[in-house]
């Protein structure tokens, strides 16, 4: 064998240094480009020197052939599970247990920890090396899972010191990765997986390692269970495995009595929404290794430890009836009418199905009982049918249910739609309703009940005609008495005294125009008449390409707008608002300095308040918001259903992605979640 070149050692060092520094720290020292150069470099050599590559090389990862089935490995410490508590009082019975064996006068610390909702594993490092990795199995038997371990991140090939140690943690999926997994197999029709735990513990046990590397897997470890003598406290025992170089959890934290650990377990129930990962409760250890040994275990859980469980977000429920949306740009919405059902703290009735696809897809019909899921995030999802009913399945309609039109859908697209924009009473209803809504015009009293009661009467066929409405017309409809007439008067008056452009041109509902696009594209034109007479005087290519001049505006949203105000139908509108007095100028913004200066952001996805009220937070603390995400792009505001071109999008020009939590933190001065 060829003696290893220093250099070439020097380099493998290096590598696995900068991975640490991007995986386990989430601080990279030197740019995604540079790193490459330096892979390259290290490929280069291994290509010509292939007696050279050592096991814990980079390119070592991914093992070059499939496995052939997993090795059973009978463990000498079996890998105990955790007991249960799901409230205060049995985690307070739970210490009251320990003080009663250790003793009243035993000082007890307890560490409190993320429950991460992932898959258990144990890894064995032997000089330093990593040496097997394993699964939970049975407890006792587990499997042998090292090549597909060594492609999860964080998990090092080699410790910084040449120590003998075995450890356990978890392998977990990002909710972001999990999102978009999930998203591409939307798109290409196939089954979505049911929670990011699913797809990590499939993923782990997938036999091609190859494969295994394109899930974005990662690591957190949390128990010492062999080796390094000295160690006296769980606490130091995880710092420890920190200065090996191994992923640990930050958030990890002491309590000296049961009042602090009540307090930390009330604090989680607000903060777990905001980690980048799933978790699922928490889990409460007493520190002290000789405290440990003394309290001992029983057959299946230590008594030392304990996990304090989370209301579950995964519950099943009837489903009534299929109801038919049609939505403001004609889209027919699937939606699914549920038995009502507490899914951790809010009653859920009902879930949208999304899109045709996904109704054939999930295969669903009324009768079923269905599991659904109010994850992370704001949405509940249909996850699938636990117990079919004999009734038939739900399939799309031929005609709109508003209007009776037939329907149509957009090429490659799996949208169902209407086509009948200006007629369809459903479209004028909810195109009427949204200008109202709280992010556009924000016109109290607007709601849907009232404007299906104008448009009745005749009163208002479109947005433009709201500023025509009288006192007199509202009071003699059946909902009203003089005072509400007169309140929603006042209000549609104040909303075109406050109104601004950009307000106007994104409450007109444009597809691709939201709030942050509309403040980009107003702030050349200043008023809506100016950039629909800009439109009539210009042809269309000249105009598409003016507007893709606006930093943040893109061919798609270019197109929309210029199409919008060729549209016979709401050129009407928009000259009959622009004739009602309703063409307000866009105010000029004072930069801000702040905590987010100088920093771009882009926004996307769905939010607990409309995204425009999330840019003006960001704008106020000194930051600005763009259209669309390019290499210019600090931060991605990544909300509930973000897409998966948005992140493809993020990770391409190495934005960094923030969940709203993550935003408020980064506004506050924090340092960005990892
Ligand atoms: S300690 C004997 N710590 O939860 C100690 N487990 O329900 C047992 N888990 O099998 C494990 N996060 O897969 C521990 N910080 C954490 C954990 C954790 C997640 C998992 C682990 C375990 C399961 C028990």
């Amino acid at each position: 064998m060829a003696t290893p070149n220093a250099k070439y050692l020097a380099l493998v060092d290096e590598l696995a240094e900068h991975d640490r520094r991007y995986y386990v720290d989430a601080a990279p020292t030197i740019s995604d480009g540079e790193y490459d150069a330096l892979l390259r470099h290290l490929r280069e050599l291994e290509a010509a020197h292939p007696a050279w590559i050592v096991p814990w090389s980079p390119t070592q990862r991914v093992a070059p052939l499939p496995a052939s089935g997993f090795t059973k490995v009978v463990r000498e410490r079996p890998m105990l599970s955790l007991d249960n508590t799901y409230n205060p009082g049995e985690l307070t019975a739970f210490v009251d247990r320990i003080v009663k064996t250790l003793g009243a006068e035993a000082t007890v610390s307890y560490v409190v920890e993320p429950k991460i909702d992932g898959f258990g594993i144990e890894l064995t490092y032997k000089e330093g090396l990593l040496a097997l990795g394993t699964t939970r199995g049975d407890g006792t038997v587990g499997e042998d899972i090292t090549s597909n371990l060594k492609t999860v991140q964080g998990v090092a090939l080699r410790l910084r010191e040449p120590v003998d140690i075995t450890v356990r943690g978890e392998v977990y999926i990002a909710k972001a990765e999990f999102a978009k997994i999930n998203e591409a197999r939307a798109a290409s029709g196939e089954e979505l997986f049911k929670n990011p735990r699913n797809l990590a513990a499939g993923s782990i046990k997938l036999l091609d390692a190859r494969e295994v590397a394109q899930r974005p897997m990662q690591t957190i470890l949390y128990e010492l269970v062999d080796g390094d003598a000295g160690i006296t406290s769980h606490h130091a025992s995880i710092a420890r495995l920190a200065t090996l170089g191994l992923p640990t959890n930050r958030h990890n934290a002491l309590a000296h009595s049961l009042d602090e650990l009540l307090a930390h377990v009330a604090s989680w129930e607000s903060r777990r929404d905001s980690l980048p990962y799933e978790i699922d409760g928490l889990v409460i250890k007493v520190d002290s290794y000789e405290q440990r040994a003394e309290l001992g275990t029983t057959s299946k859980f230590p008594k030392w430890a304990i996990a304090y469980k989370f209301p579950a977000r995964q519950v099943t429920t009837l489903v009534r009836e299929l109801e038919i949306n049609v939505g403001r740009t004609g889209a027919i919405t699937p939606v699914a009418i549920l038995e009502p059902v507490d899914v951790s703290g809010t009653t859920v009735s009902r879930v949208s199905l999304h899109n045709w696809d996904q109704v054939a897809r999930l295969g669903i019909g009324a009768g079923d009982r269905v599991l659904i899921e109010k994850a992370g995030e704001i949405i509940p999802q249909v996850l699938g049918v636990t117990e079919a009913s004999t009734q038939p399945r739900f399939v799309p309609p031929a005609a709109c249910p508003t209007c009776g039109t037939a329907l149509v859908r957009e090429d490659e697209k799996v949208v169902l739609i209407c086509p009948n924009r200006v007629g369809c009473p459903a479209q004028r209803l909810a195109a009427i309703e949204f200008f109202g809504s709280r992010g556009q015009l924000n016109i109290d009293g607007l709601g849907e009940k009232i404007v299906a009661a104008i448009i009745a009467a005749g009163y208002v066929r479109d947005v433009a005609d709201l500023f025509a409405l009288t006192v007199e017309q509202l009071e003699g409809l059946e909902r009203f008495g003089k005072l509400s007439a007169t309140n929603l008067v006042t209000a549609i008056a104040h909303a075109r005294e406050t109104a601004t452009a950009s307000r106007l041109l994104s409450a007109l509902g444009i597809a691709n125009v939201g709030g942050v696009v509309a403040g980009l594209i107003m702030k050349p034109y200043g008023k809506l008449s100016t950039l629909r007479n800009r439109v009539a005087a210009t042809d269309r290519e000249a105009m598409v390409a003016e507007l893709c001049a606006i930093d943040g505006v893109g061919e798609v949203i270019a197109q929309s707008v210029d199409a919008f105000f060729r549209d016979p139908d709401s050129l009407e509108i928009v000259d009959k608002l622009i004739s009602h007095g309703v063409d307000p100028a866009e105010p000029v913004k004072a930069a801000a300095t702040g905590a987010l200066s100088g920093q771009i952001f882009v926004i996307t996805g769905t939010l607990s308040k409309p995204r425009a009220e999330v840019a003006a937070d960001i704008e106020a603390a000194g930051g600005t918001v763009a259209g669309s995400v390019s290499k210019k792009t600090n931060y991605l505001v990544a909300g509930a259903d973000t897409g998966k071109s948005k992140l493809d999008a993020a990770t391409k020009h190495g934005t960094k992605v923030l969940d709203e939590a993550a935003l408020g933190a980064l506004i506050a001065g924090d340092v960005p979640q990892s």
